[in-house]
């Protein structure tokens, strides 16, 4: 049985439960975070909790939690689960009441948390690479908050899926925009090129550190918009999150990218990217 967090209470799934007037539930109306976990720790903490802030502020939710607070709550939660290696997941909504489509003030917003087992550093989907398609991006116009309502994202996933794909590759007006839940790289002739931060895409905080990474690493960086033709002529394309790190497309929409093979640049930044998170979590 796992245990979860739900408003300063560790309970079992099975005993947490929220209103019908949550409005998470009714409109959406919350933000929520994914934090990996890799030896029993939480790791990406800082970016972690800045990102919480800012989504919470651009949708005028008071966060109910100071940083030490939350992430002592959160690292509970995986000791308690006897989590090892997966992510945390966090979600905080504006809090319960009578349905009003305008923000409520001072309502208690609810707050809940829980684990997801999986395999982080040695995933092996990022041995052989995955398989995108493409799809449109049909979401609103404030991705740069994280925000529950994914419905756009599900339907993306689910028509990649429907496509034999691991991850959707969403597009619009002809540019890639974002994953439907990662960041999108491809490097060209040793530069590694990006979507520039705008209110399109969610600031990834892999994507943030990994920039790091690369420029460490001597790699040429550039922020600008690509199509998937482009991508598709790239030398190695990948994607990252939370929760994958880095991972290799190796094809997009039956297109082979590097021959189908995964590229020495994408596994380098994977390799950093694991060194810098065994390194907090050993600190921590
Ligand atoms: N998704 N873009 C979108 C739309 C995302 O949903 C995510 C992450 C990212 C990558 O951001 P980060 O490196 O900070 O995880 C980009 C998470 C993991 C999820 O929804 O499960």
């Amino acid at each position: 049985m796992n245990i979860v967090y739900l408003n300063g209470e560790f309970l079992n799934e099975n005993e947490a439960k929220i209103s019908i007037f949550d409005r998470g539930f009714i409109f959406g109306d919350g933000i929520y975070e994914v934090l990996p976990v890799i030896m029993g720790k939480l790791v990406d903490k800082e970016d972690f909790w800045l990102r919480l802030q800012r989504s919470l502020e651009q949708i005028e939710i008071k966060n109910p939690f100071g940083k030490e607070e939350c992430l002592d709550m959160l690292q509970s939660l995986v000791d308690k689960n006897k989590l090892e290696e997966g992510s945390v997941y966090m979600q905080i909504t504006r809090g319960v009441a009578k349905r009003d489509f305008k923000f409520i003030p001072n309502l208690q917003p609810t707050c809940m948390a829980f684990c997801n087992e999986l395999e982080i550093l040695e995933n092996p989907k990022a041995k052989t690479g995955v398989k995108a398609a493409s799809v449109q991006d049909i979401r609103w116009k404030r991705r740069d908050i994280k925000s529950i309502s994914l419905l756009a994202q599900c339907k993306a996933k689910n028509e990649a899926y429907l496509k034999g794909a691991f991850e959707a590759i969403m597009t619009e007006d002809g540019f890639v925009s974002e994953g439907s839940s990662s960041t999108i790289f491809m490097i060209k002739d040793k530069t590694l090129i990006t979507t520039p931060l705008t209110n399109q895409i969610l600031p990834g905080i892999r994507r943030k550190n990994l920039i790091e990474i690369a420029k460490k690493l001597g790699l040429e960086v550039e922020f600008r918009h690509f199509s998937i033709e482009e991508m598709k002529k790239a030398d190695e394309c990948f994607l990252s999150s939370a929760t994958l790190l880095v991972m290799p497309i190796i094809q997009i929409d039956e297109c082979n990218i590097n021959d189908a093979k995964v590229g020495q640049i994408a596994l380098k930044l994977r390799e950093e990217y694991k060194a810098k998170i065994i390194t907090e979590a050993k600190n921590s």
